[in-house]
């Protein structure tokens, strides 16, 4: 018989069987702790030995349409839910606290509420004065959106029960408290029991429920990946708290395309949607800089254009600086190895910082080619064609891989007045979309073409 685990990270909700200081699972340091287990239930009895019913079972056609869904209101919102959202479904919203989450969702809230459809926000972080106040800032106050201000999960499902809202918002997972668990709000168990009522309620339902929940760092709060796996959706809104822009991700979703962002600006009045987000990522280009290069990425479904800083300098004494904002650092390890394995261009001795501009943070492969790029163009200090973007994977070979849509990353740069492409070859006719293209087969070229001799 396994023995019940008592101890799980709150990182990434994994179990383990005793305390340690740093997660076996995910390499979190500081987060595990100890779990009470969620129901002891009465007399434990075999499953095997006392019957359950026997459920109705159903054939996968059917004659019913697929249920309407839902628009929030707010046009990038729906599309990274997949097309709007879809009654009886569960949605999970994490974040960094401070990010836009409470502001993004009272918006959605009243534009759904004002489409007519029942619309419950449940606050258990801020008092009803403080909603009412953002809800004011936005010029929302008239939205006929019904406000709640409660952490025990009991009133709140009751409340539900009774009200039947086609959309209830819960801000945030981890103040919710169930009284069926003996642990504090925002534990691990609590965190997971509040999640599954409250998803099981949607289901039973039919409302469409949010659950809010914070990206926690460390400490004793669980933070939102433990809920994951029960949901149906999960969306994270990120963004550099400096930055104006906000990327809402849909890491998983049970009704549509994963991956797909939404792009928003926060303002004074709240969030704006920003349906063209190349021209707003490239806006604050500079004039033609060394280290400057626009890669043509796709986010999802669409084409974005974003722009990759590069610096690099010579180290003081001691360990040379790796330091990178918006890609994975790892990525950019193998990157300089490869140039230096490669194409015999060291960059031992000296510093490099990297930083995808406007707070957005790629994960796609493509990017190689474009940080290869931005990296040597800083190391010569030498500027790339400014109207030229760069896309391509790099493998460890130092041969470049094609990417996948290049005809949409090439449509983009040409809609955005960009006259020339650097990508890998073959995977382009001559003269797509009237961009002069650069197509080259490994990285030892590409240096050659574009810096010449390496
Ligand atoms: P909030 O939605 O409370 O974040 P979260 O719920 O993710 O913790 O947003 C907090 C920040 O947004 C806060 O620093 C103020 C800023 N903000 C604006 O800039 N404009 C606005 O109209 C609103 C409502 C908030
Ligand atoms: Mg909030």
């Amino acid at each position: 018989m396994p023995k019940s685990l008592a101890f799980s990270c709150t990182a990434c909700g994994a179990r383990q069987s005793k305390w340690s200081g740093q997660c076996e699972s995910c390499g979190e340091w500081n987060t595990i702790v100890e779990e009470t287990p969620l129901s002891t239930g009465p007399g434990k009895k075999s499953l095997g030995n006392v019957r359950g019913k026997t459920l109705p079972l159903a054939d996968l056609a059917t004659k019913e349409a697929p249920p309407p869904r839902a628009s929030c209101g707010l046009g990038e919102l729906d599309r990274v839910l997949g097309g709007g959202l879809v009654p009886a479904s569960a949605t999970l919203l994490g974040g960094d606290p401070g990010i836009g989450k409470s502001t993004l969702l009272l918006q959605a809230a009243a534009r759904f509420a004002q489409s007519g459809l029942k619309t419950l926000y449940i606050s258990g972080e801020e008092a009803s004065a403080q909603v009412r106040m953002r809800a004011q800032r936005l010029g929302l106050e008239e939205a006929p959106v019904k406000l709640g201000t409660e952490t025990s999960l009991r009133d709140i499902l009751t409340t539900l029960e009774a009200e039947a809202p086609d959309l209830a918002i819960i801000d945030s997972i981890q103040t919710m408290w169930s009284d069926t668990v003996d642990s504090a709000p925002g534990s691990v168990s609590q965190v997971r029991a509040s999640a599954q009522e409250l998803t099981t309620f949607a289901k039973r339902s039919g409302t469409a429920v949010i659950l809010v929940g914070h990206v926690t760092k460390e400490g004793q709060i669980a933070g939102p990946r433990v809920v994951e796996h029960m949901v149906d959706t999960v969306l994270y809104f990120e963004g550099e708290r400096g930055h104006q822009f906000r990327v809402l991700r849909s890491v998983k979703n049970r009704f549509g395309p994963a991956d797909e962002i939404g792009v928003f600006e926060m303002t004074g009045r709240g969030l704006a949607e920003v349906t063209n987000p190349s021209a707003l990522f490239l806006s604050s280009r500079e004039a033609q800089q060394p280290g400057s290069v626009v890669f043509a990425g796709i986010e999802g479904t669409r084409p974005v254009l974003v722009e990759i800083q590069a610096l690099v300098a010579p180290a003081p004494a001691g360990q040379a600086r790796r330091s990178v904002v918006g890609w994975d650092g790892s990525r950019l390890a193998m990157i300089l190895a490869v140039l230096e394995a490669r194409c015999g261009i060291p960059f031992a001795g000296l510093d490099v910082y990297l930083n995808v501009a406007g707070g957005l943070r790629i994960t796609e492969p493509a990017a190689d080619l474009a940080v290869a790029a931005a990296l040597l163009s800083a190391r010569e200090d030498a500027a790339l064609p400014r109207d030229m973007v760069i896309f391509g994977e790099i493998s460890l070979s130092g041969a470049l891989r094609p990417a996948v849509q290049t005809e949409n990353r090439l449509k983009e740069a040409a809609k955005l007045g960009f006259s020339s492409a650097a990508l890998p070859s073959g995977t382009a006719k001559v003269g797509s979309q009237g961009l002069a293209l650069r197509q080259m087969t490994d990285l030892t070229a590409f240096v050659g073409e574009m810096f010449g001799a390496g």
